[in-house]
């Protein structure tokens, strides 16, 4: 692959402050006012750029074009049905974690049903039944126990089931625990020395009972928010020589799976170039590939979504305990929890920034526990109540690890693309929150009785 090929036209995000003469600076997605989305859509209210993600889907076909490819989008990334339906009309296929996953793809592009490649450690009879019967592309195998329950339900029902074994390369990656998964001591995968014996066993002659099962790849994945390129590089080519040994034991497989993982930049987005993060990253695996005569497959998730998202929330109270200022928003952990589960940091600007001296603040939300913050000590233009502010690079693991905790309906999501916001989910009502109860009427009319089955 040609090192020049990018040519580095996508910015790091599609919020960019524009002023104009009359109202001063102001943050916008694309050619759209970010206050008049609030205004119409209220708040909290997560924004996503669909050009922008086409932008870095883009980046990813252009430098692959060389090679025979599959971009399958990590679903969990942002679920969004119309995110979906957007990147399988532009040709993506997707990595699905469960059942649910895989309806959500079925109810946004059927069609790309057949791009679909199912990863998790933990797949249940019921779902292996829904992806046999769904016809997916590869089911990628964490366990000798799960291999054994797939060739079970692939006979009963009469459905190939093409896998790959997901490896566990045993390869560090520098990232958050909670997101690394590439070495030994994590619960992911199978150590791959074992691959090359259990692809043995699936695929011999003798073993009647396994002829719904084709060994159609290999996969990994080694954590996410990874921003080197070289672990890839290092996973890559304990791979391959996977691939090699199993060429030689007369298995042949078609595909390699990379996992997704590739991570940006939180902190710098002005320093950050998604091109040369990509670039490096394609590179490395390519050179590990060198001469394997295979499909390569990505998983990518973070890098496709997170910069084309932004949460807009709305500056309820600034208030002073002792030495401490606090910006208390009308968004909470329970729509953004990355900063209290990761320590992630994320960049918080004011939409309509208001001159004078930065602060110094905590922006916290108003859930009741200390670890509902986005973001702390952070120097802030001054801000007042009903000041709006963006969270930035939330359009990944944002809203799809949102949740109802403290009774919290779930926000809004919009789509822009060109000049239009397109309303893609509508903001959860009250009574969407409790629906699931209200349905055992035994619960309301005696609650003890009920309880007493
Ligand atoms: N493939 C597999 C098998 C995965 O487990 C993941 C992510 C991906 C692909 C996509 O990884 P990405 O390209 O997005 O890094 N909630 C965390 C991230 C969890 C990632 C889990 N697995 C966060 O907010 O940082």
């Amino acid at each position: 692959m040609a090192q020049t090929r990018f040519s580095g036209v996508a910015t790091s995000r599609p919020f960019q402050s524009k002023t104009t003469s009359r109202r001063g600076a102001e943050l916008y997605c694309g050619q759209l006012r970010l206050s008049t989305l609030a205004a119409e859509y209220g708040t909290p209210l997560y924004v996503y750029s669909a050009d922008h993600i086409l932008d870095r889907l883009e980046l990813f076909q252009r430098a692959l074009a060389g090679r025979e490819h599959l971009l399958c989008y990590a679903v969990k990334a942002n679920s969004a049905l119309a995110l979906l339906r957007l990147l399988a009309e532009h040709g993506a296929g997707f990595d699905i974690v469960s059942g649910g996953e895989l309806e959500r793809v079925r109810a946004a592009a059927p069609e790309a049903l057949s791009r679909v490649v199912f990863s998790g450690a933990g797949k249940t009879a019921e779902e292996m039944d829904l992806a046999l019967e769904a016809e997916i592309l590869s089911f990628q195998v964490e366990s000798e126990a799960e291999l054994a329950l797939l060739a079970q339900r692939a006979a009963r029902m009469r459905r190939k089931a093409r896998f790959s074994l997901r490896v566990n390369p045993d390869v560090f990656a520098a990232t958050h625990p909670y997101i690394s998964t590439g070495l030994s001591e994590h619960k992911f995968g199978i150590p791959i020395a074992q691959a090359r014996r259990i692809y043995g066993e699936a695929t011999g002659r003798a073993v009647r009972k396994q002829r719904w099962l084709e060994a159609y790849g290999v996969s990994v994945h080694i954590g996410s928010q990874i921003r080197s390129a070289e672990p890839f590089g290092a996973a890559m080519a304990r791979v391959a020589r996977l691939v090699r040994e199993l060429e030689r034991d007369g298995i042949s497989l078609r595909s390699v799976d990379a996992g997704g993982g590739l991570g940006i930049d939180y902190e710098d987005a002005a320093g950050f170039d998604p091109a040369a993060a990509a670039h490096a990253y394609l590179y490395a695996m390519e050179q590990a590939l060198d001469g394997l005569n295979v499909r390569l497959v990505l998983e990518p998730g973070r890098f496709l979504v997170a910069q084309s998202g932004a949460l807009l929330t709305r500056v309820l109270y600034v208030k002073k305990n002792g030495r401490k200022t606090f910006v208390i928003t009308d968004a909470g952990m329970n729509d953004l929890i990355r900063p209290a589960l990761y320590q992630a940091w994320h960049e918080i600007v004011a939409v309509q920034p208001r001159t004078g001296r930065a602060i110094t603040a905590d922006v916290v939300g108003p859930v009741c526990e200390s670890g509902d913050f986005f973001a702390r000590d952070r120097r802030l233009s001054p801000v007042e109540p009903g000041d709006l502010m963006a969270i930035l690079d939330a359009g990944a693991y944002g809203m799809a690890q949102s949740s109802n905790y403290n009774s919290r309906p779930r926000p809004a999501e919009l789509l822009v693309q060109g000049r239009e916001a397109r309303l893609i989910r509508r903001r959860e009502t009250m009574a969407e929150l409790f629906a699931p109860e209200m349905e055992q009427v035994a619960v309301l009319s005696d609650p003890l009785k009920s309880m007493k089955k």
